[in-house]
């Protein structure tokens, strides 16, 4: 079964279409939310294939719970639906970390916000990996501030998963290294302040950083080959 998308009854406006899921804006119970969307792959057997969207759609869900568990802001989960495969969250109303960025120097993003920001990002990793949970995803598209606050919220745990190893926590600031990098290379040091934060949220900060150092340099590697 999948949802109708047409939005003509101002129920459901589609934000984003992606591989594997994807994004409305709705209302639930009276309050802007956010559904999404995990769709079927057409070359799977349809009773194998709604077996493993329903697995990944229930990971989301926990891993994101455990994140609240651990003390990282996420949206509020205010519905799963195992039929239609959509979990439907609270709407935070605020910017991504990407438009922050982006407005960096030219729309009067101070340094001061970038080095709050820059904090709570560290924070939230440190707490999320010494809980055991890699996040899978850290682009600066999944992270939002919410503006009634200037909260970090973190947002799409459909990569999640649960480990202990160093190296699956410095591949987890790697992506968010290299992301930085690419998009971002007018926020200057914000990576470094990020780590540094890591380094004081994070009891198990220093294996995990002598990894990164090990991933960068097969980063690197590669990049040479290829
Ligand atoms: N709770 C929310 N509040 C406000 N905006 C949201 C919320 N959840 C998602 N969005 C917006 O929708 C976009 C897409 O959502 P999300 O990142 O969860 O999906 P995705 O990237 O397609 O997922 P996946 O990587 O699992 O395929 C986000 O980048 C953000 O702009
Ligand atoms: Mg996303």
């Amino acid at each position: 079964m999948e949802i109708k998308a047409d939005g003509k009854d101002g129920s459901l406006i589609l934000l984003k279409q992606g591989a594997e899921a994807r994004v409305f804006e709705s209302t639930f119970v009276g309050k802007r939310s956010i559904v999404k969307e995990r769709f079927s792959k057409k070359y799977r057997h349809p009773s194998l294939d709604s077996k493993i969207t329903l697995k990944r759609l229930n990971a989301e869900a926990r891993c994101m719970t455990k994140a609240r568990r651990l003390g990282v802001f996420t949206p509020v989960l205010y519905a799963v639906d195992p039929v239609l495969h959509t979990l439907t969250f609270e709407y935070v109303e605020g910017l991504s970390i990407k438009d922050i960025f982006l407005g960096f120097g030219s729309s009067g993003v101070i340094e001061e916000q970038m080095g709050d920001i820059a904090m709570q990002i560290g924070d939230a990793i440190g707490k999320l990996h010494d809980g055991g949970l890699i996040h899978g995803d850290l682009t600066t598209s999944n992270m939002l501030i919410r503006s009634s606050t200037n909260q970090l919220v973190l947002i799409d745990f459909g990569l999640s998963f649960t480990s202990t190893l160093p190296e699956d926590k410095a591949v987890d600031l790697y992506v968010l290294e290299r992301a930085l990098l690419s998009m971002h290379s007018s926020c200057g040091n914000v990576m470094d302040q990020i780590l540094a934060a890591y380094r004081k949220s994070s009891k198990q900060w220093s294996s995990t950083l002598n990894k990164l150092a090990d991933v960068r340099q097969r980063g690197r590697k590669r990049t040479m080959v290829g």
